[in-house]
């Protein structure tokens, strides 16, 4: 195993900041007394959460269960998590607005949804799918923008026990079609399209190409930009004409708590991206009390989290969380920059949204754009701000702390990943403290540990590797669809079976409290969108002109890591601008925007072991002029300083 990389801060500018006696006085978790507690009996801990904040349809027989590498929570219960997330609060909150949607155009019309509104569509579209001919268990594939709709479709198939594979928007056509491939979906919900920054994107047109997969047997088509499509005779179905003839009553079909919510591909090291398992009840336990404990949610609150759904942070904290609580929250359509880097703000404004959850990369967009585009509008509605998916740095921290929060406002940076379901290791707002760059504590009821090479436990202050023990979080995954070889390979190998391995470094900043450093395997995070190299460049090496390929992260300022991509031609081809160009558009094609190359460098040659392996970390220490290691090890040494005067290397 490599060394976790670690980006030290200036420590004469750390602080500590710990919440105020009013923020003690509203907490749901006010004293470190909950994290004693849960330690002392972790699986009790977690049945009681399971018990005050879920609905069971049927109690559980057993708290938990392990056979390494799996382990269920809540054996025997039933619930349904669609129930949870409406039926539960229709008596006492059923006129309180579940979603503000707010659509990418400042001109167009909010719409808000209350918690009747939400119930009876979501039964209208599960009655829906069922005449589709979706049963318990089948899988639904959804491509669809930030609109209602999607969180409708999700909901929907939770009703009647569908596992929803909700795709990223913004990916490609391509990528939505290896997905319903792999979960082999019966239905894909769609729209016509929608419109980006002011520009309409087609979406139907990329969504076709999964639905003639040979496992879908409907399309449903949500109307949303009014474009032309070609409706497929006896395959393409309108929403808005199947919910206008069905029911609006459909029973929430129990599940047993540890069958399958939904898959929520992710990349990992390997080419193709993994399905990841998510159940209901260990899931939704999780959910429920995190997005509480976290962001610290009351009644009265305007909750904003501004992660697409497309990721796991959307099916978290804008979807199941917040909803099981009963939650009112903003879902906006549109970018941070349309029609000007005020949006945001305005929206702020505009709904007097008093929790802000969003990501370093976007912060520090902000940061950039300068100030002016705040102080327009009045953001004293923020009380607690939340960031996740990378390492926040310092100066970042610092702005978000004082500009958007008028440093009243705690900064909740939680870490966690597609596989935990939902977070792990944060500070909570009644608790503290609050740490610039470090994450905070794990979660009351679960046991991190940080380990060396050998898988001793590190001391305070050296990186190691961030695991889990058990028992598990309830929200940690179980499984990969149709490759059990991977989840094994990929989580519980380099530790043995009964540790989750996480494949970030991390150190402990004091007794309590942990500093994540970022991954350690081959997986970049692109303005916080998880990418792997070895997706890119399957990509890359399906071009005709290319033989072979490395792509690696390089540091960048606002997104955090941009990929670059070393590219061998074929022998007969010269390199050019417009190879160049074609190049990165067909990355854009198989993968999406996110994945394309910031740079590329053509070479004649990639550093790679006497196996055949390519050897990445050299070319990461070449492009940012880092010391590089051992090249002995190497098939062809001489590789690496031609590599590093192609790209200009200078300190030796
Ligand atoms: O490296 C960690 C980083 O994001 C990875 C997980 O990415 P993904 O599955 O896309 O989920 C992102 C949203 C939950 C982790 O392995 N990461 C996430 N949050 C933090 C973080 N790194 C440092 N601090 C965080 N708060």
């Amino acid at each position: 195993m490599k060394s976790p990389k670690l980006v030290e801060v200036d420590k004469s500018k750390k602080h500590i900041y710990w919440p105020t006696p009013d923020m003690k006085e509203r907490a749901w978790a006010g004293t470190d007394k909950i994290y004693k507690d849960a330690a002392k009996d972790p699986k009790a801990f977690w049945a009681k959460l399971a018990q005050d904040g879920l609905d069971w349809e049927t109690p559980w027989k057993k708290v938990y269960e392990e056979k390494p590498p799996y382990f269920k929570w809540f054996l025997g219960g039933k619930l349904n998590a669609s129930y949870n997330c409406l039926d539960r609060h229709l008596k006492e909150r059923g006129n309180k607005a579940a979603i503000i949607w707010e659509p990418e155009s400042p001109n167009e019309k909010p719409r808000v949804l209350t918690y009747k509104q939400l119930h009876r569509e979501v039964c209208q579209f599960a009655n829906a799918l069922k005449k589709l001919g979706i049963q318990k268990g089948d899988r639904v594939g959804i491509y669809l923008p930030m609109i209602p709709e999607v969180i409708v479709s999700m909901l929907a198939c939770a009703r009647i026990g569908a596992i929803h594979s909700v795709v990223f928007s913004a990916f490609s056509g391509e990528s939505f079609r290896t997905r319903v491939d792999d979960c082999k979906a019966k239905v894909v919900i769609t729209c016509d399209g929608y419109s980006r920054r002011g520009k309409p994107i087609e979406l139907k047109k990329q969504a076709d190409l999964a639905s003639s997969a040979k496992s879908v047997k409907k399309a449903v088509i949500v109307k949303r930009l009014g474009n032309n499509v070609d409706m497929m005779d006896g395959r393409d179905v309108w929403y808005h004409e199947l919910i206008a003839e069905a029911k609006a009553e459909c029973k929430a079909q129990p599940m047993e708590a540890n069958s399958t919510l939904f898959l929520l591909y992710t990349s990992g090291t390997t080419g193709k991206p993994k399905g990841v398992i998510h159940d209901t009840g260990g899931y939704l336990t999780q959910a429920y009390w995190t997005t509480l404990f976290d962001f610290d949610l009351h009644d009265n609150d305007v909750y904003w989290c501004t992660a697409d759904i497309g990721w796991i942070t959307g099916h978290t904290y804008a979807c199941y969380g917040p909803l099981s609580v009963g939650a009112t929250m903003v879902v906006y359509e549109g970018g941070p920059d349309y029609p000007d880097w005020g949006r945001f703000w305005s929206i702020v404004e505009k709904f007097g949204v008093s929790v802000f959850y969003t990501a370093p990369t976007a912060i520090r967009m902000f940061k950039k754009m300068g100030d002016k585009w705040i102080k327009k509008h009045d953001i004293s509605s923020i009380r607690l701000l939340g960031t996740v998916g990378e390492p926040i740095d310092n100066e970042a921290w610092y702005w978000y702390f004082k500009t958007i929060g008028g440093g009243k406002a705690p900064v909740i940076d939680t870490w966690w990943q597609t596989e935990t379901g939902g977070t792990l290791i944060t500070a909570l707002p009644g608790i503290g403290p609050f740490i610039p760059t470090v994450a905070g504590r794990p979660f009351p009821g679960t046991i991190a540990e940080i380990l060396d090479d050998m898988g001793k436990p590190v001391k305070k202050g050296e990186t190691g590797y961030l695991v889990f023990k058990p028992p598990f979080p309830p929200g940690l995954l179980r499984g990969v669809w149709n490759n059990s070889k991977k989840y094994r390979d990929t989580y519980w190998s380099e530790y043995g079976n009964k540790t989750y391995f996480t494949a970030d470094g991390a150190k402990w900043h004091d007794k309590h409290n942990i500093r994540v450093t970022g991954r350690v395997d081959d997986v970049m995070k692109v303005a916080g969108h998880r990418l792997s190299s070895a997706e890119v460049e399957d990509a890359l090496n399906s071009h005709p002109a290319i033989i072979e390929s490395a792509v690696v992260p390089k540091p960048d300022e606002i997104r955090g890591q941009v990929p670059v991509a070393f590219i061998v031609l074929k022998r007969d081809i010269e390199p050019s601008e417009d190879l160049q160009k074609g190049i990165v558009s067909a990355v854009k094609k198989e993968i999406g925007p996110t994945a394309k190359p910031h740079q590329i460098i053509f070479v004649k040659g990639l550093p790679k072991t006497r196996s055949g392996k390519i050897m990445r970390r050299f070319l990461k220490s070449i492009l940012v002029n880092e010391k590089l290691g051992d090249a002995t090890t190497l098939q062809n040494p001489a590789i690496v300083d031609y590599l590093k005067e192609v790209v200009g290397y200078k300190k030796k």
